[in-house]
């Protein structure tokens, strides 16, 4: 436990101090449950973004893009029912206040609990394993009742009355409702036929009770969900795709395999078929990544219901008319990111007894793709054609300029936002025969490449 504890605030303290993931308001304090994404950060991001896009929507025939708002009509969330039931059991220790999550507290004991049990079921759990439960903040077993507490976020947005909280606009808890919403738009205008999905990335929010695990779980984050509508004789065929095409994304972004797993639920929700999730071996253990979730035709149906519309499918072919049944995969950029933080962390021994620690990020996930150094900062000959190969590069990759202090800690600092090459202008360079070192991240191996042929060098090595 130490060992993985430790593992954990190694990965915070360097996400910190290389520019990766800093707190929100820090200056104020910090805000809870809230983290901002520095330079590097904001890169492996949207690299993970691009990745992810790429793999769902440019290779495939079959899914469309969308970026629907963030703010839908309030009675979305009253038809998708989180409103009345989207919501986690809240305790809190009678001795510090703290606010926790039952079912996880439950869980970290080997008691199988989730949110999706009623308050008398989880607090029946609760009270026969009270004894064997400490709060993780104090150590003491005094706990309130658990409380079924609501995750959406409320706003006045576009309510000028003093009690708008009455009538609140929800901030959204998942993106694929705006999918559910452009169904038919999508249907009209991308001339799609079933089965198709729609794809998007976008914020989501949820009043999440415990803040803990970095950037796991935060109140504010990312999704990219895809939504993929299927006949309903077909929705099971189409969800075993599903699955391995998710399992296969993974790897492809160059995930250990021994670092994921498959969770089957087996509480399911009323309407869903199947629901699995893909787990990810972070320092906290195997914890869910993403879910890829059988729901039948339960959103569109909840949809035409409250809105009054339409929602079903005409197939042309054979006349048939039906409510499309949806197979979904969601998954998080902040918990991408923190799988690939995770697994990409490490640290080496080097002769003298040093440790490097080095981010063997994939290379398409990398923040930085290459760096350029002068071997001196002093030398204006060397300076001037390290500058002239770092604005020639910086027109293909993500390319950094680098004069600062000596090599090796250049090296060391390259190493530890992951960067894959490195390259140095030094005195045979400029008098000798126009080539120079460039270096490689993971065997710290240096080899000589001609500056005319540098692009097509990294072009294979960056492939
Ligand atoms: N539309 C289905 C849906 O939203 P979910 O299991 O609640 O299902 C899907 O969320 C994914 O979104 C999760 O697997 C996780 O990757 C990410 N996610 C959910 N809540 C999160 C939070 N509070 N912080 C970070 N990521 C979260």
């Amino acid at each position: 436990m130490k060992k993985e504890q430790d593992k954990m605030e190694k990965i915070i303290s360097l996400a910190k101090r290389r520019g990766f993931v800093f707190p929100s308001s820090e200056i104020y304090g910090g805000y809870s449950a809230i983290y901002d994404y520095g330079s590097y950060g904001v890169e492996l991001a949207n690299n993970i973004k691009v990745a992810w896009w790429k793999a769902t929507v440019q290779l495939r025939e079959d899914i469309v893009g969308l970026d629907s708002a963030i703010f839908m009509h309030p009675k979305t969330w009253e038809a998708s029912g989180h409103v009345g039931g989207f919501s986690d059991p809240l305790a809190e220790c009678k001795n510090c206040n703290s606010r926790l999550r039952v079912d996880h507290l439950l869980e970290d004991i080997g008691v199988l609990a989730d949110e999706k049990m009623s308050e008398e079921e989880i607090n029946k759990l609760f009270d026969e394993n009270k004894n064997k439960i400490k709060c993780p903040k104090c150590g003491k077993q005094e706990f309130s009742e658990a409380k079924k507490f609501n995750l959406l976020v409320k706003s006045n947005l576009g309510n000028f009355t003093s009690d708008w909280e009455k009538d609140p606009a929800y901030l959204r808890g998942e993106t694929c409702q705006g999918i559910y919403l452009n169904y038919k738009n999508v249907v009209d205008t991308a001339r799609v036929k079933i089965p198709f999905g729609i794809a998007q990335i976008g914020k989501a929010f949820r009043n999440e009770i415990t803040a803990r695990q970095f950037i796991f779980r935060t109140r504010e984050f990312e999704q990219m969900e895809m939504q993929y509508f299927t006949h309903p004789d077909k929705e099971m065929e189409e969800y075993e795709k599903l699955r391995q095409a998710r399992w296969q994304y993974y790897l492809d972004l160059g995930i250990k395999e021994e670092n994921l797993k498959w969770h089957k639920h087996e509480n399911l929700v009323f309407y869903a078929k199947e629901a699995y999730d893909i787990e990810y071996n972070y320092p906290f253990g195997f914890k869910e990544l993403e879910g890829v979730h059988a729901r039948g035709n339960y959103d569109l149906s909840q949809h035409a219901k409250f809105s009054g519309q339409k929602l079903e499918y005409s197939d042309t072919a054979t006349n048939e008319k039906y409510v499309p049944h949806i197979i979904e995969s969601s998954v998080g950029v902040g918990r991408t990111m923190l799988a690939v933080l995770t697994d990409a962390y490490t640290e080496e021994k080097l002769e003298d007894d040093d440790i490097r620690i080095v981010m063997k990020f994939p290379k398409k996930l990398a923040p930085v793709k290459v760096a350029v150094f002068p071997l001196m900062k002093n030398k204006e000959n060397l300076v001037v054609k390290a500058k002239e190969i770092y604005n020639d590069l910086k027109q293909e990759y993500m390319c950094e300029f680098d004069d600062n202090g000596n090599v090796g800690k250049r090296y060391r600092r390259q190493d530890e936002i992951g960067t894959p090459y490195c390259i140095t202008v030094d005195f045979d360079t400029i008098e000798k025969d126009n080539t120079v070192t460039v270096r490689d991240r993971d065997t710290m191996e240096q080899e000589r490449v001609k500056i005319e042929e540098l692009k097509n060098y990294l072009e294979d090595k960056l492939k």
